[in-house]
């Protein structure tokens, strides 16, 4: 069990069950114990797989907390007491095509995030992600997609890239996965996640990765979410969301399917709105960049009714605030 050396059946059927659905290419998973432990070994495979040691990421990322993901997330407050992180790491403007001239043949892997979570659910525009692709293909390197967030259902498609005509070379999971239990996992093809296989020997170790009861749970919810009408029914919810919030003070809503946050006109305002709405049994969250935005990531498994009494309480408070001010 501790190292892989015996095979066990739940690993293997999740493993099998997450190749049948990501692009054809990516047919092996190594399952870990976080994200951020994920990240990591998406990380470590791309050098041993390139020989190379830059990588890229982008700016306001967020990844996991461990040395290797704080090195590769935007967020120079929570980094600098614990400088110096993993060397070689370079930051992109997600978004800006223009910048993509710095990924090069020195360019072990360029990271990111599918729809950046911290930086306020922003998603990917006019093809940014498959021009992302194609130039990590021209010089070599390779295109780790962290589906931490988006994943598993959440943006109305099992995987957040399937919206964009992209295919990454290595995909790295976590979250959902789990429908709550802990577990992370990075994909890639054979022929890429071989090369930790040795030199050294065992080139990613983990006592409890795979462990079999992590990896049963895994696998009834991506069966549950694979065969019922779950994910379908994230853009009807994320429609009904959108609708229920028609507010003057809400100035935006970003984001994907299930994954939105709503944008208010100050940081004071946002504050003031989640803080109230826990105290009324609605629990809404701040985004690590965007001061400005309440984030919206329900279970998606969440009723009609419960969704539109959430967003009815975050109106209700919204009014509240404006009668306040007049
Ligand atoms: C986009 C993203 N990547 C990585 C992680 C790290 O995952 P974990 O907290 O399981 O280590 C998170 C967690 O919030 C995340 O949102």
């Amino acid at each position: 069990m501790v190292y892989g050396e015996y095979i066990q059946e739940p690993a293997v059927q999740l493993t099998k069950l997450l190749a049948q659905h990501l692009p054809s290419n990516i047919n092996t998973t190594y399952l870990t114990n976080s994200g951020t432990e994920a990240i990591e070994g998406a990380l470590k495979l791309a050098r041993r797989f390139t020989g190379r040691s830059q990588i890229i990421a982008a700016k306001k990322a967020y990844h996991g907390n461990t040395m290797g993901a704080m090195s590769v997330a935007d967020f120079k407050e929570r980094k600098h007491p614990f400088l110096p992180l993993i060397p070689d790491v370079k930051f992109i403007t997600f978004n800006n095509v223009l910048e993509l001239e710095l990924i090069t043949k020195k360019t072990a892997c360029v990271i990111l995030e599918t729809i950046q979570g911290g930086a306020g659910f922003i998603t990917p525009k006019n093809e940014y992600l498959a021009r992302v692709q194609q130039r990590c293909n021209a010089v070599g390197a390779l295109l780790i997609l962290d589906e931490i967030q988006p994943g598993i259902g959440r943006t109305g498609r099992l995987f957040g890239f399937q919206n964009y005509k992209c295919s990454p070379d290595i995909v790295v999971m976590g979250k959902g996965l789990g429908g709550g239990m802990p577990i992370g996992a990075f994909s890639a093809s054979k022929k890429i996640m071989d090369s930790l296989k040795d030199k050294p020997k065992l080139g990613h170790i983990t006592t409890f990765g795979g462990n079999p009861v992590i990896a049963a749970a895994a696998l009834a919810t991506l069966k549950e979410i694979l065969t019922s009408n779950i994910i379908t029914q994230t853009l009807d919810k994320e429609r009904l969301i959108k609708q229920e919030l028609s507010h003057p003070l809400i100035t935006e809503i970003r984001g994907q399917g299930l994954m939105l946050a709503a944008i208010m006109p100050t940081a004071e305002i946002v504050n003031q709105v989640i803080l109230k709405a826990q105290k009324r049994g609605l629990i809404l969250f701040w985004l690590l960049f965007e001061a400005k935005a309440i984030r919206i990531t329900p279970p998606l498994t969440i009723s009609n009714e419960d969704l539109i009494k959430g967003c009815n309480i975050i109106t209700d408070i919204l009014d509240e605030i404006n009668s306040d001010t007049l």
